[in-house]
């Protein structure tokens, strides 16, 4: 059955030029037969450069797939789901963040991917979690504005020495905040001789328990380091499964066995293939809500 599905899903996406994304949080399935599997910037750099295609299949949820459409808007951006959301994406209202820019106008804003196009919109400049101190740095003014993470807008703020307004003061993701000192502490008694990596979306205390912080793409770098043979990794459960399939002979353990995104898991091998024969869930952002957001994202994407 699986066999057919996924032959099914390679003619349909011949026959109508399409192009498979996928996050590194995808299942393993969806990895497996995706054109291209990356972390948040990654997928960026790649939406803006798939002028061979005319459908982008985003298996992800709907911040990055937005984001495709808003960088790519002469393709027809896909999401398998559409019920595919981040919690913290819809953590910052627009309405917030004009009040903030309101209250400190000398402040540049600063967006974090994980948010609305309409938030977006608003932003001077957008950054990941691979990029966020080095598009921090790059700023002019000293104190800035951050949404909506507040644990990446406390580790750019230290990477670039700058002050930051952080808006909401509790955005936040409910997965790597699950991640606890504790957590390191048991990891590093368990295996003693591995090396500890965990997403700057964690909090500041579990950051500074391990040995690197990395952004999901920064994790598969080091993974290939021939220095690491075993690394505890805090992040999402399944960025562990591309590590063990691109990486044979070494060992990776997840930090918890119960860091799941589970709006990440909504997207299924069946609807892809119902994606790509009925050409939906198609993202549509506002045409002039997509020309503001462009612009920070544009800015990014030329400083990376
Ligand atoms: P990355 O950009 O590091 O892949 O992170 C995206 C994300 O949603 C983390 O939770
Ligand atoms: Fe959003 Fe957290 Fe899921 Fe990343 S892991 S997509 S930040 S809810």
């Amino acid at each position: 059955m699986t066999n057919e599905i996924i032959r099914e899903i390679e003619e349909l996406k011949k026959e109508k030029n399409a192009i498979i994304l996928a996050h590194n949080y995808q299942p393993k399935e969806i990895q497996e037969i995706a054109d291209f599997v990356g972390d948040s910037l990654e997928l960026c750099i790649k939406a803006n450069n798939v002028d061979e295609a005319d459908i982008i299949v985003f298996c992800g949820v709907n911040f990055m797939a937005e984001t495709a459409s808003i960088i790519s808007p002469d393709k027809k951006v896909l999401l398998p789901d559409n019920r595919a959301n981040c919690q913290m994406a819809d953590m910052v209202s627009l309405d917030e963040l004009k009040k903030a820019k309101a209250e400190h106008p000398d402040c540049e804003v600063v967006l974090y991917v994980n948010s609305r196009a309409e938030t977006k919109s608003e932003a001077d400049i957008v950054c990941t979690s691979a990029n966020a101190g080095k598009i921090v740095s790059s700023l002019k003014s000293d104190n800035f504005i951050f949404a909506p993470d507040h644990n990446l807008g406390i580790y750019s703020a230290k990477q670039s020495g700058k002050n930051p307004i952080i808006v909401p003061e509790d955005g936040h993701c409910y997965v790597h905040t699950m991640f606890k000192p504790e957590d390191i502490k048991k990891a590093r008694e368990d295996y003693p001789n591995a090396k500890i990596v965990v997403h700057p979306e964690c909090n500041d205390d579990v950051r500074q328990l391990a040995d690197y912080v990395e952004s999901t793409g920064g994790m598969v770098r080091l993974a290939k380091d021939p220095e690491i043979k075993q690394l505890v990794v805090g992040t999402e459960i399944d960025l562990t499964t591309r590590l063990t399939r691109e990486n044979p002979g070494k060992e990776f353990i997840p930090l918890r066995r119960d860091a799941f995104c589970l709006t990440m898991k909504i997207i299924t091998l069946e609807k892809v293939l119902e994606a790509l024969k009925e050409e939906k869930y198609e993202v549509v952002v506002d045409k002039e809500i997509a020309a503001k957001a462009r612009v920070g994202i544009q800015k990014m994407l030329d400083l990376s």
